[in-house]
C-alpha cells in the first residue's frame, strides 16, 4: 500500500501541480528499478507517516476502511452465521516495510507486477454486528466494538494490468489484483458478544484466540477480498488520473 504513497507524490511532482512545493526527499526512479522503488517507498513511509496534506496524501497511521460483510450465510437451518464489520479504522500502515517491488517496466504488461511488504502489527478497530445460530448453542444477536491485531503481517500484491491511451498518453489499468497474506498471529476481541453474560463473552473470545488459525483459514477468502478492494480502489484511482509515463524518470535522466 505504501508504494501508493510514492506514486501519489510522483504524480503530484509530474502531474502538473508545479506550484506545490514537494519534499525534495522523495526520490524518483527509472522504469523497472525495483531497488530504487523500494527505497523510495520506504523513505516516504518513514518520513511522512501522517501523509502529506498539501498534496492530499492520506495518513498511513489512521486509515478508515469500508464496511465489510465478512460472513453472510443464508439464514436457514440449524447453523448459520452473519458477521458485519462497520466503522473500522486501520492502524499501523505507517510501520510497513516494503521489501520488494517487481515489474513497472517501460511496457508494464510484459512482466508481472509485485509489491511485497511486511507490517509488524496491523490493527483494525471498530464496530461489529453478529448474528447466528449454532446447533449446540443459543441464537446469537450481538453488536459492540471489535479489535483485531494481525501480528507480523506479510503481504504480496500481484497486479495484472493493461495500458489504455487517452490524449496520446498511456494510462495503467489494473484488471486484477491478488493479495497474498501471511501472518504470525491474529488476536481478536469482540466486546459484548453475549450482552447478558460477560463470562460467556470472555469464553468465546478465548476460544477464538486459541483457535485463530482455524478461523483465519475459514475467513481468509473474505478477508483477502476486503484487502483486494482496498488496494484496488487506491491503485485504480491513481493510475486513472495520472499517465503512467509521468510516474517515472525518463530513460535519459540520471538517477
Ligand atoms: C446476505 O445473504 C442474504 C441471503 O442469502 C442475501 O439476501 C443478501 O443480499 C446478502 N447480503 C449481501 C450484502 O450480500
Ligand atoms: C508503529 O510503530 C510505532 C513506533 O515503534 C509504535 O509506537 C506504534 O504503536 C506502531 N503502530 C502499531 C499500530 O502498532
Amino acid at each position: 500500500m505504501h508504494f501508493l504513497a510514492y506514486v501519489i507524490i510522483t504524480i503530484q511532482l509530474f502531474g502538473g501541480l508545479q506550484c506545490q512545493k514537494l519534499p525534495a526527499k522523495v526520490k524518483k526512479c527509472h522504469f523497472g528499478d525495483g531497488k530504487c522503488l523500494v527505497e523510495s517507498a520506504n523513505a516516504l513511509l518513514r518520513d511522512f507517516p501522517k501523509g502529506i496534506p498539501e498534496v492530499d496524501l492520506k495518513p498511513f497511521n489512521v486509515l478508515s476502511v469500508r464496511d465489510w460483510l465478512l460472513v453472510n450465510d443464508s439464514q436457514v437451518g440449524g447453523a448459520w452465521y452473519y458477521f458485519n464489520l462497520i466503522n473500522q479504522i486501520n492502524y499501523g500502515f505507517e510501520n510497513t516495510t516494503i521489501t520488494e517491488i517487481r515489474g513497472f517496466d517501460k511496457d508494464p504488461t510484459t512482466t508481472k507486477i509485485e509489491i511485497h511488504g511486511k507490517i509488524p502489527r496491523l490493527v483494525y478497530k471498530g464496530d461489529y454486528v453478529a448474528k447466528g445460530r449454532m446447533l449446540w448453542f443459543v441464537d446469537i444477536h450481538s453488536q459492540g466494538t471489535s479489535e483485531s491485531d494481525f501480528l507480523n503481517f506479510q503481504f504480496v500484491l500481484t497486479l495484472k494490468v493493461r495500458v489504455e491511451y487517452r490524449n496520446n498518453k498511456r494510462y495503467l489499468k489494473i484488471y486484477e489484483l491478488v493479495p497474498n497474506i501471511r501472518l504470525d498471529r491474529w488476536i481478536m476481541w469482540l466486546d459484548n458478544f453475549f450482552p447478558d453474560n460477560e463470562d460467556l463473552t470472555i469464553a468465546v473470545n478465548n476460544l477464538f484466540n486459541r483457535n485463530w488459525v482455524e478461523f483465519w483459514n475459514e475467513l481468509e477468502p473474505g478477508i483477502l477480498r476486503l484487502f483486494e478492494t482496498v488496494f484496488l480502489s487506491l491503485f485504480e484511482d491513481l493510475f486513472e488520473k495520472v499517465p503512467y509515463d509521468d510516474l517515472f524518470l525518463a530513460a535519459e535522466d540520471p538517477k
